[in-house]
């Protein structure tokens, strides 16, 4: 190689490492977006127009799992477990409200629409996530944005990674009888075609 090349794939590797050390950076700087709460998706999504799955929500047990933290049988668990005041411990409310009880804005409103969405802080407003036009696009912004990626086929993988991550055999509430275990394994076909009571598509 002439000196002139040496020079020039000197500059190109100075330009690569550049590169991936920006990149590095613009990563790095890359934080979660922070929860919202259900009040500020209920403010659109609880007009019928489209859908309301505000109202769908709130029949839900999902709407519920914090103060259920509060019944007696999750006192009794919670003795079991080693844990004084289940619906103030970590070790109860990672699955029982949103953010894992890591987020003060919405640490009592159960598993509401963030918990299966995606922290909402930065794509919660219109333009962010939605689109009459152009649907597609405006989910893909959404994406980039922490939306949770689980809607139609494509998303089926991390649907199921989504609930499983919390509807476990291994969490301290879980039935110790087997054929009940059994009975409340979520399966396959549950998660991609949820039962009515769960089901809220954005028009009917
Ligand atoms: C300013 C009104 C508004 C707010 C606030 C809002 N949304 Fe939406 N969202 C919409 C509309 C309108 C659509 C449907 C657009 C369409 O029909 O194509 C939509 C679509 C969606 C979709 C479908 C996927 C997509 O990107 O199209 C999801 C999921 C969603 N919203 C979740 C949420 C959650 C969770 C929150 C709260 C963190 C929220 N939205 C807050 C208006 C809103
Ligand atoms: C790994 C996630 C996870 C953790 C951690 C967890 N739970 Fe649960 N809990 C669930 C799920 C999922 C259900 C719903 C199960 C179903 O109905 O199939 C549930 C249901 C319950 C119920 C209703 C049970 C019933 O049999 O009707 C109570 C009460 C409860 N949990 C209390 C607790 C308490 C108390 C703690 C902390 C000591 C706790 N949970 C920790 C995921 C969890
Ligand atoms: C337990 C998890 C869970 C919770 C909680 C939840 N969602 Fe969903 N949501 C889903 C799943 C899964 C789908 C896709 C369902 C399907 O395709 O059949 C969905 C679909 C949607 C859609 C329709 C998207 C489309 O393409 O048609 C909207 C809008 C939406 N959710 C908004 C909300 C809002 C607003 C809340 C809170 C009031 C909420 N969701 C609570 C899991 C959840
Ligand atoms: C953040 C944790 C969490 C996630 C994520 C989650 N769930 Fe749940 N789910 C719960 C808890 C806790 C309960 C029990 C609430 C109660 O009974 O108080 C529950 C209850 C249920 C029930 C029982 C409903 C009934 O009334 O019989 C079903 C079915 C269910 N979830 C399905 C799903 C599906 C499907 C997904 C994924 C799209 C999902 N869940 C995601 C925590 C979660």
């Amino acid at each position: 190689m002439n000196q002139t090349g040496t020079y020039v794939l000197a500059f190109g590797i100075c330009v690569i490492a550049l590169c991936v050390l920006l990149d590095d950076f613009a990563l790095s700087r890359r934080r979660a977006a922070d929860y919202v709460g259900v009040d500020v998706c209920k403010k659109c999504h609880g007009m019928d127009s489209i859908g309301n799955q505000y109202r769908i929500w709130t029949a839900s047990s999902h709407a519920n799992a914090f103060m259920r933290l509060k019944s007696g049988k999750a006192k009794e668990i919670a003795q079991k477990a080693g844990v004084d005041v289940p619906h103030a411990d970590l070790r109860c409310l990672k699955c029982h409200t949103t953010g894992a009880g890591k987020s003060d804005a919405v640490k009592s409103e159960g598993v509401g629409c963030e918990a299966c969405h995606g922290p909402g802080g930065d794509y919660f407003e219109f333009s962010n996530h939605a689109s009459f036009i152009d649907r597609e696009n405006a989910y893909k912004k959404a994406i980039s944005l922490g939306m949770y990626p689980i809607l139609s086929v494509e998303g089926i993988k991390a649907r199921e990674r989504l609930c499983k991550n919390c509807h476990r055999d291994v969490r301290p509430c879980a039935p110790a009888d087997i054929e009940e275990k059994k009975r409340r394994e979520l399966s396959l076909s549950i998660i991609a075609d949820l039962p009515s009571k769960l089901r809220h598509p954005l028009r009917r």
